[in-house]
């Protein structure tokens, strides 16, 4: 693999790290911390580096659900999956949120500037069925305020 600008930038980020399996998530991590995500050419970097094979590294980054390959959304909707938001309609809200987005759980729009993710109860309840905007509340939805704020989102 040749050297170039990037690859360099990412071998000093993880300088520090031992060609072994117990420094896999620490390397991760500090390329992510930089990027905002782990880049896949990052992966061939962190293999040569821990003298792993490539198919480890990318498991361990596709399996932990803390890392990014992609960079980050420039909105990013949490959608509740506690059951007092399933109790009210969550699922309804979902449909609404992945038809009007045009991307399933986990995926993001086409031009980047909106992602959907899974999120946990956090214990305001009161509000449900709501989704996280950036980590703002948005609650007591319908199907139709769903739409309306992912149309608000998409602008
Ligand atoms: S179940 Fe959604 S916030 Fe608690």
């Amino acid at each position: 693999m040749p050297d170039n600008e990037a690859t360099l930038e990412i071998q000093h980020l993880i300088r520090e790290f031992k060609p072994a399996d117990g420094d896999l998530m620490g390397a991760l991590h500090a390329v992510q911390h930089h990027y905002g995500y782990v880049p896949k050419m990052a992966l061939k970097v962190v293999a040569r580096q821990l003298r792993l094979s490539e198919a480890k590294v990318y498991g361990a980054a596709t399996f932990y659900s803390e890392f990014r390959l992609t960079p980050p959304p420039e909105t990013l909707i949490g959608w509740c999956s506690g059951l007092a938001c399933r109790l009210e309609n969550g699922h309804g809200i979902r449909k609404a949120l992945e038809t009007e987005l045009g991307v399933g759980m986990g995926e993001n729009t086409a031009d980047n500037k909106v992602g959907l993710h899974f999120a946990q109860c956090n214990g305001t309840c009161e509000y449900a069925p709501q989704v996280w905007v950036n980590g703002r509340v948005v609650g007591s939805l319908t199907a139709a305020s769903t739409v309306k704020l992912v149309r608000e989102l998409k602008k």
